[in-house]
């Protein structure tokens, strides 16, 4: 058995290639059962300080190691997560309750991301500037070149484990840059496993380091630590803006919240959107930054959308994440729960109706459908991170646009139309890093640009996006 799975061994923290005891350890426990599943180190303000000396110290090492062994790791570290795809699952599984169908779903993905960060590794590159464009570059050739920026400090969530530490390690690797890697608290175990991973792919000691504990403690020491010159954060507006507010001049890529909307215009065959729209609102629990959270039908089809979408909703199989058929199980603590429904509380006491959910079994909570839902309640104007959504009606895409921008988010949203001009209005017009024609906002494949606007965010992830983030550009100019 892997001992990531071994409850009865205490989860050290990963400094220079070698496990690192720390001070104290905390218990973590499945958000499901409430079994304990493992203990795990809680550094402190030295030892985060010790893996950013190592990570400083390795700098070089990656840094003036050929493209094409870098992309030989990325490969190796694809390979080897291949072989082992089911136990990587089933650690995801275990420790933030993803149903298993969608924890094999984000292994599957991994393993095209370090595939791409392994293909981009290779095309790193500057441009050649035509200096003779300007009277005083006359005699001059110059062009410029990618460097790597040095140490980068990952802050990862819990939603998507071990993706979206790949979505941060991966260009840095890439890149030519080490890593001081914080996972989010209730998910230590996929980041160590991408550790042990890498170790085995045959990553140099001190590259990757990881580092659990208190998140406040150990994110304070990174923004403000000057070895450390980008820091990448998925996660909360509220500790984004916070992160940024202290970063300095350090870098920041910050992929925040949404509250992501989905148009549907009229002429739209709905029989053929259902599938979509319940993953989009419902999968992982709703625990995605581009889960759709809001939606906007057109007067002509809302009867027939509400009725067939609440019919689906309800057939979704409550449960146990380890069970293959399950497609909804815990939220991520119980304190989320106990936020989630005092949400749905407020929507009671409105003019809002229920269609489906807005309660919890088992300590589940239901997939929730709610109509008439005002702009103003918590459920359609903050985040909410559940297996909630709001179905609004509207008379035309322009209204439907309007609603959509009326946010303080802007990461992705979706529209299905027949109509090219309304396709090419809500392109122009929708404030997002991205829209989705056809589909719902919760549509992500790894190579793409992923990043928003507003408070959601600053930057953009998809490989080659990252690492020009995680690059320095360097002029050379050569006078002839
Ligand atoms: C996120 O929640 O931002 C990640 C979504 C995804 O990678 O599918």
């Amino acid at each position: 058995m892997n001992k990531l799975l071994d409850k009865s061994t205490a989860k050290q923290l990963i400094i220079n290639g070698e496990y690192v005891e720390a001070p104290t350890y905390a218990p973590l426990f499945s958000p499901y059962s409430d079994e304990k599943i493992a203990d795990i180190a809680m550094a402190d303000q030295a030892l985060t300080e010790k893996a950013i000396e190592a990570a400083y110290n390795s700098r070089k090492v990656i840094g003036n190691m050929p493209a094409f062994q870098r992309a030989e790791i990325l490969e190796n570290a694809a390979r080897i997560l291949t072989e082992r795809a089911e136990e990587a699952a089933t650690i995801i599984s275990n420790e933030s309750s993803k149903p298993i169908m969608f924890s094999r779903g984000e292994v599957s993905r991994t393993i095209e991301t370090y595939k791409f960060a392994a293909e981009e590794a290779k095309r790193i590159h500057g441009e050649t500037i035509p200096f003779d464009a300007a009277s005083g570059g006359i005699g001059r050739i110059g062009y410029t070149l990618r460097e790597p920026i040095g140490v980068v400090g990952a802050i990862t969530p819990f939603n998507f484990p071990m993706n979206l530490v790949a979505h941060k390690v991966g260009p840095a690797i890439a890149a030519g840059n080490s890593i001081v890697l914080k996972p989010a608290s209730q998910t230590p175990l996929s980041a160590l496993f991408i550790a042990e991973v890498f170790k085995d792919a045959g990553l140099p000691a001190g590259v990757l380091n990881v580092i659990t504990g208190p998140g406040s403690v150990i994110g304070d020491v990174l923004v403000k630590d000057e070895r450390i010159k980008l820091i990448t954060f998925t996660g909360s507006p509220s500790v984004g803006i916070g992160i940024s507010n202290k970063a300095g001049l350090k870098k920041t890529t910050l992929e925040l919240g949404s509250n992501s909307a989905l148009i549907i215009d009229k002429d739209i065959d709905i029989d053929s959107i259902i599938d979509r729209c319940v993953m989009g609102a419902f999968s992982n629990q709703g625990q995605v930054c581009i889960s759709t959270q809001r939606i906007y039908v057109h007067q002509d089809l809302y009867e027939e959308f509400t009725s067939k979408f609440a019919a689906a909703a309800k057939q979704l199989k409550l449960g146990d994440p380890l069970a293959e058929d399950t497609y909804i199980s815990s939220l991520i603590s119980k304190k989320e729960l106990e936020r989630t429904l005092d949400w749905i509380e407020e929507t009671k006491k409105s003019n809002a109706e229920i269609l489906a959910g807005g309660y919890a079994q088992n300590g589940v909570l239901a997939p929730t459908i709610i109509v008439n839902a005002d702009h103003a309640l918590k459920v359609s104007c903050q985040e909410v991170f559940a297996p909630i959504v709001v179905v609004n009606k509207v008379d035309s895409v322009k209204v439907a646009v309007e609603l959509v921008n009326d946010s303080r988010f802007g990461l992705q949203a979706g529209i299905y139309t027949n109509n090219v001009q309304h396709a090419l209005y809500a392109s122009k017009n929708l404030e997002v890093g991205g829209v989705i024609i056809n589909d719902v906002p919760t549509y992500r494949v790894d190579q793409m640009p992923y990043g928003g606007v507003k408070e959601s965010g600053t930057g953009r992830e998809g490989l080659k996006y990252a690492i020009e983030e995680m690059t320095e550009m360097k002029l050379v100019v050569w006078n002839q």
